[in-house]
Parts: structure tokens; C-alpha cells; sequence
């Protein structure tokens, strides 16, 4: 018995009241967790679920891919899988839930999903998607808003620019911000914050029952449109205030060039608010989180989840299980959303240590819901199949990095990424 685990034994005979005592001395498992976290408001994130889990007697082993969006991170996951080795968790989302579910390699966590009331403390979307045939394969962990722009104030008034609420708007403000000596846009040329940044000009131009009948039911009369056109013209046009070293550049470097004056604005979930908060900044003064130009009142979700795989060895299923509700505690709920960007996917959480971004997130969640407003992000697996959004990603990026090709064909691709 290492020396944590004989302490949280013996702390549990002085007090064997507590009920958190009972779950450590059952603990002692390891969990292998998959994640891409490793940004630095990511890795605070998750370093608050290897603290949890070790509270309760078991170890964790991190097997962190990095690469944001996950996609080096799924490829990793796929081969080990193929040679039987799955790790205890994955972070996998959205439609690759049923995916791998069906692959029949998933373990079942009703037990820990009964015991934890989940089917009442999670809204109905969400349940759903963690479920396979009824039956609970994943854990979700929070939701991330991702038709979110990230602004220096500071670069803005310097340049006499004024914040944008439509594309045209944006259009002069990056003019006078250019002229004034600051990159407009910070971006990072990797494809999937290429449709990071496609899906929210998308859905300013086209408006949530567009977004829908497009990217979820790949209506190939709405992905092949005169509106998809457009959504890809004001691409070209915000793509010309993206600095010439974007390609390839990580995401949260790209936050920091706003964090640090360097850049005026960032297209970005809210993710990108945890990199704000590691660098100790204050929403309102230091920087401002308002929705993309032609977005508000609508949210695209992006919803973090665990997948679990089928384990064999006893000590490993009670870690899993204590794995799969450590993330459902509202302790974890708390710290760990206050660190990422994102809010509680936990119904009925006590919101008071929250900022105001994550407040509007989440009175927006609700008022979208209401409004049919509330779209999954497909660029962040919740929307399609990952081969339909594999196919959309290449069109994106190849339109970016190709001068000349035309936004009708851009469209026509598209339509052609939604038949597959
Ligand atoms: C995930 C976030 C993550 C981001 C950048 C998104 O797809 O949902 O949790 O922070 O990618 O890596």
C-alpha cells in the first residue's frame, strides 16, 4: 500500500462518517485517461481530475496527445484500441461516442449513472448522446460555447476601432486596426481551427435554422447555397487580416498574441478564455468575450465527454467507476469549468464563483435552447459523423490555403463532404 493510499485509509477509520472515505478505501485502480489537454488552461483543468481521482485511492496515468481539436489524439486512440490495449478513458465526442459504442468495446456505467442520478442532473441532449441503446457509455464533463470572439480592448482603442457585431463591422474595425500597427485577426492555420473559424462566420451569415438544416442534417441544398457562398466570400475576406505566420501555429499561442496586444482578435471557443484566466487576466478590462459578429443569441455546444472501454480487472473497474463519478461531483464540476473556459454540464450548479463570460454562456445555453437557437458545433465533433467532418475540414482548409479557388466550389465541396 504506497503512503497517500495507507493515509486516506487511516483518515477514513478516524472518520468513517464520511462518505468520501467509504470510495477511497475501495480505491487503489489506475485509470490510463487519453485527452489533448495540454494547453496551459487545459492542463490546470485536468490536473484537477487527477487530484480527485487520487482523493479517492486510485492512480492515474495521463496519455495527454497533443494537438487541439483531438484529431492526432483519435488516431492515437484507433491503433490502441487495434491492438487490444485501450486505455481505462478517453476524451471522445459527440456522434464517435456511438461509433466506438458500436464497436461493442465500450464498458456500461448505468451502476455509477443510477447511483449519481445523472438522468436527472443532465439535460436531455446531453444524456442522450452518452448513451448507447439506453445505456450509459460516456461521462460528460462540460459545455464549451463555441461561436465566441476574444478582444483586447486595449489594441481597440488604440486604434479607434470599435468592437464588431456584424462581419461589415469587423471588416472596418480590422482596417483601422491594421492601420494602426496590430495584427486584426490571431489565427493558427491548422485545419481545424480553420472551421473553428468557418462555422462561426457560417452562422453569423446564415442564422441558426440554416446552420441546422446544413451542417446537421447535411441538406446538400443548404450546404450547396447562395448563403454558403456567402458564409465562404466573408471567409476570404477575414482570412486577409490573418497575419503570414499563422500556418500551423497552436491555438493558444494564438490567444496569447491577444492576451499580449500583440493581435486585436481571436475566433475561438471558450476554451481560450482558460488561457485568460492561467495568465491571471480579468474578463471586462483586460480582454472581452462577446459573440462572433452575426451570432448572438445563438450557441453553438461543444460538449467534452469520457468515453470508458471495457476493463477486466477488478481493481480497474472500481477506478473507472470512481473515474466516471469524480467527474460528475459538483466539486470537480466547479473547479475544473472555472479553469477551463467552458461551464457545468451539471443542471442546478451554483454559478456565484463564475465569471460574466461563463454567466452569459450560460444563460444563452438556456435562451437558445428555447428559441431553437442551440446548434452543436460540428468543427468540434458534435454535429456529423467524423467522416463527414473530416471531408468538410479538407474543403476549408483547402479553400484557405488555395487563392484562387472560387466559393461556389467551396459550396459544391461542401455538398459533396455531406453525401459521404
Ligand atoms: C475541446 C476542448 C479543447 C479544444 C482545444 C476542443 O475540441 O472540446 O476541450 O480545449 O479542443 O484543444
Amino acid at each position: 500500500m504506497n503512503l497517500t493510499r495507507k493515509l486516506a485509509v487511516s483518515a477514513c477509520v478516524v472518520a468513517v462518517a464520511l462518505s468520501a472515505c467509504s470510495r477511497q478505501e475501495e480505491g487503489g485502480g489506475e485509470v490510463e485517461v487519453l485527452h489533448w489537454w495540454t494547453s496551459g488552461g487545459e492542463a490546470r483543468s485536468v490536473a484537477e481530475l487527477k487530484k480527485m481521482l487520487e482523493e479517492r485511492g486510485d492512480s492515474w496515468k495521463d496519455f495527454a496527445v497533443a494537438g487541439g481539436g483531438g484529431e492526432t489524439a483519435m488516431t492515437v486512440l484507433k491503433s490502441r484500441v487495434v491492438s487490444g490495449n485501450p486505455p481505462t478513458a478517453a476524451q471522445v465526442k459527440g456522434p464517435g461516442i456511438q461509433e466506438w459504442a458500436r464497436e461493442g468495446v465500450l464498458a456500461n456505467l448505468n451502476s455509477v449513472a443510477q447511483a449519481g442520478d445523472w438522468d436527472n442532473l443532465l439535460p436531455g441532449v446531453v444524456s442522450a448522446v452518452m448513451k448507447y441503446e439506453g445505456n450509459y457509455v460516456a461521462v460528460p464533463v462540460n459545455v464549451h460555447r463555441v461561436n465566441w470572439m476574444w478582444a483586447n480592448p486595449a489594441v481597440f482603442e488604440q486604434a479607434g476601432a470599435n468592437i464588431p457585431t456584424t462581419w461589415d463591422e469587423f471588416k472596418a474595425a480590422a482596417d483601422k486596426i491594421e492601420a494602426a500597427g496590430f495584427i486584426a485577426v490571431a489565427h493558427g492555420g491548422q485545419p481545424w481551427q480553420d472551421s473553428t473559424l468557418f462555422e462561426s462566420i457560417a452562422l453569423g451569415i446564415g442564422g441558426a435554422s440554416w446552420y441546422q438544416k446544413a451542417f446537421v442534417e447535411l441538406d446538400e441544398a443548404a450546404l450547396n447555397s447562395p448563403t454558403m457562398v456567402k458564409a465562404f466570400d466573408t471567409l476570404r475576406m477575414v482570412q486577409s487580416y490573418i497575419d503570414k505566420d499563422a500556418a500551423n501555429r497552436d491555438w493558444n499561442l494564438a490567444t496569447a498574441m491577444v492576451i499580449n496586444g500583440k493581435a486585436a482578435m481571436q475566433f475561438m471557443g471558450d476554451w481560450a478564455k482558460g488561457e485568460f484566466t492561467a495568465a491571471d487576466k480579468v474578463p471586462g478590462t483586460d480582454y472581452i468575450c462577446m459573440p462572433a459578429p452575426g451570432t448572438a443569441g445563438s450557441f453553438t455546444f461543444n460538449i467534452d465527454s469520457f468515453i470508458m472501454f471495457e476493463q477486466k480487472d477488478e481493481s480497474a473497474i472500481t477506478a473507472q467507476a470512481h473515474l466516471a463519478e469524480a467527474i460528475m461531483d459538483p466539486a470537480f464540476q466547479e473547479v475544473f469549468n472555472l479553469n477551463k473556459g467552458s461551464i457545468p454540464v451539471r443542471l442546478g450548479m451554483d454559478l456565484s464563483k463564475f465569471d460574466q463570460c461563463a454567466k452569459d454562456s450560460s444563460a444563452e445555453f438556456a435562451s437558445s435552447s428555447m428559441n431553437n437557437k442551440l446548434v452543436p458545433s460540428w468543427a468540434h465533433e458534435m454535429a456529423m459523423p467524423p467522416a463527414n467532418k473530416g471531408a468538410m475540414f479538407d474543403v476549408v482548409t483547402a479553400f484557405i490555403n488555395t487563392p484562387g479557388m472560387s466559393s461556389n466550389d467551396a459550396a459544391a465541396g461542401m455538398a459533396n463532404a455531406g453525401k459521404l
